[in-house]
């Protein structure tokens, strides 16, 4: 097993285990190049991200994202990547409840809150094909971010996890994140560097 920083050819790569691990619970279709819009593309292309990915003999099988400057990183978002995409992808046209919960995002992403971002200006994004979870290399991953991040002074990292993924929020709990706040439908945890 390989552990190495992504390139831009492990796009359709890292947007197939996006849109595969983030599957809708209630097992409704979802096109597949959506949620890799949100949560993955951005952190291989935009400036002062970390994006490493897992190589087996499968192939790309998961992949640890992290933004350091996270409004910086948002800000970013908004004047790069996000106006085609709402050209695209405009809000008003039938589509699933499962594409258009994203489109939205895509027209409102969702911006960490001033009180997370102030003493945990990084975030990160974490996901494993099944075949690769439930060995270490989650907290593996993390721990050497953590150290990477720690030397460069940064002082704190969050994420924002879905209330309903219990299994994640147990996860991070284990490597010593801690709950923030919530809203609605995440939770935002971080960790002091
Ligand atoms: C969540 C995820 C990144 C965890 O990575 P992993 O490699 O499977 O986790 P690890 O094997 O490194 O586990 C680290 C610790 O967390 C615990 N843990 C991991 N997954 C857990 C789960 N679902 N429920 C409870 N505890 C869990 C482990 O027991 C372990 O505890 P310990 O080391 O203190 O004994 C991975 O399972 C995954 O990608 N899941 C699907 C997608 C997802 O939910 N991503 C997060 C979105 S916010």
């Amino acid at each position: 097993m390989l552990i190495r920083a992504a390139r831009l050819d492990d796009l359709p790569a890292v947007y197939r285990i996006c849109h595969e691990t983030g599957l809708p619970q209630d097992g409704s279709a979802r096109s597949p190049e959506l949620l890799g819009h949100v949560y993955v593309g951005p952190y291989l292309v935009a400036p002062g991200a970390r994006a490493v990915v897992v190589v087996d003999d499968e192939g790309v099988g998961g992949y640890l994202l992290c933004a350091r400057d996270t409004r910086a990183h948002e800000a970013w978002v908004e004047q790069h990547w996000l106006p085609g995409l709402r050209a695209d992808h405009p809000l008003d046209i039938p589509r699933s409840p499962a594409d258009q919960e994203v489109v939205e995002l895509l027209h409102t992403p969702d911006i960490a809150p001033d009180s997370v971002v102030a003493d945990f200006p990084a975030h990160l994004h974490i996901d494993l094909f099944g075949r690769l979870q439930g060995q270490g290399l989650g907290r593996s991953l993390i721990d050497e971010l953590i150290t990477v991040l720690t030397e460069e002074g940064i002082p704190g990292i969050h994420l924002g996890v879905g209330l309903d993924n219990a299994g994640a929020i147990r996860f991070y709990g284990r490597l010593g994140f801690v709950e923030l706040t919530r809203s609605a439908s995440t939770v935002y945890m971080g960790r002091r560097l």
